[in-house]
């Protein structure tokens, strides 16, 4: 592919993952280049391949949460216990206050498929993960596109879910999670559970997606038996082996997905003896009262 060209210079070059899905972009140097014009070209291709993966970036805190700020409002989590200094970093670590690695997974929430904030009334769009500190083995991030998980399903399935909702509770999926550190009440009061359609139209593509993965915990309007099974039915179709893009990663990696087309997880790693630190920052999508009808109008 010819490289991408900024303000008439040479900016990065891009070109297809091996997987089903996403890019990888080299040659992108922050210090050359920055700002609204190098931020849509970036976007254009998150648009295009849902993931992008940066190689070999030196990418500092603040020049991580200044690129966030072009796309929309940071994420504050609600699971304060994970933030950086700055309160839209979310650090990823399995290291004790010595650096040395503890034996337990920062967050076994992230190792269940998701998509990020879809617990929260305004749910999350774009997340920026970058790698500081990389296990030898294991500690992938798994991808798996929901435009063509939608597209997969039958006929029938699609009419019958296409005005559903599921009820995402990041409490409940953390308990299924088996997470040791579970929400206190002050979280779990600002985190109540919350509906979204189960089928959405990307607002910026105009494609259509399934948006579920663990944090929904039954589909709404059934019996919860039943809205339990069909979500769990839809998340195993979602997550087919053919539908995934495994990240293994490097030092300095940056990678960049569209939490309205891919669900992710983290895989496991020997938490006791390997270092994996990552730093997140992920940016919210507009408040969804003023998407989702124009979404709903145009299934
Ligand atoms: C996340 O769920 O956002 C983090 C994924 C990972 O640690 O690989």
């Amino acid at each position: 592919m010819p490289p991408v060209m900024v303000a008439g210079k040479r900016c990065f070059n891009i070109a297809p993952l091996s997987g089903p899905f996403g890019a990888r972009i080299t040659g992108l140097d922050f210090t050359r280049f920055s700002g609204e014009a190098l931020f849509k070209v970036i976007e254009a291709a998150l648009l295009e391949h849902q993931v992008l993966v940066f190689r070999d970036l030196g990418l500092d805190e603040r020049q991580q949460i200044t690129l966030s700020r072009y796309f929309g409002d940071i994420q504050e989590h609600v699971l304060s216990q994970y933030r950086g200094v700055d309160p839209g970093i979310f650090v990823i670590s399995n290291l004790d206050r010595d650096g040395r690695p503890t034996g337990e997974h920062p967050d076994p929430g992230a190792m269940i498929w998701h998509t990020d904030g879809s617990w929260s009334h305004r749910t999350g769009a774009i997340t920026m993960l970058y790698a500081l500190q990389i296990p030898s083995e294991g500690g992938d991030t798994l991808f798996a596109d929901m435009y063509t998980a939608y597209d997969e399903l039958d006929n029938a399935t699609r009419s019958r879910i296409a005005n559903m909702t599921a009820v995402h509770d990041l409490n409940d999926s953390r308990r299924r999670s088996g997470a040791r550190v579970q929400m206190t009440a002050e979280q779990r009061a600002a985190a109540p559970p919350v509906e979204h359609p189960i089928v959405r139209v990307h607002p910026a593509t105009g494609r259509t997606a399934l948006y579920l993965g663990e944090h929904a915990a039954y589909a709404a309007g059934m019996p919860e038996a039943e809205g339990r099974a069909l979500v769990a039915d839809l998340n195993e179709r979602a997550t087919a082996p053919q539908l995934i893009y495994r990240h293994r990663w490097r030092r300095r990696d940056l990678v960049m997905w569209d939490n309205r087309c891919v669900l992710h997880r983290a895989t496991p790693f020997d938490t006791a003896h390997e270092s994996r630190v990552l730093r997140r920052t992920t940016v919210l999508e507009p408040f969804m009262e003023e998407v989702e009808p124009a979404m709903v109008a145009n299934l």
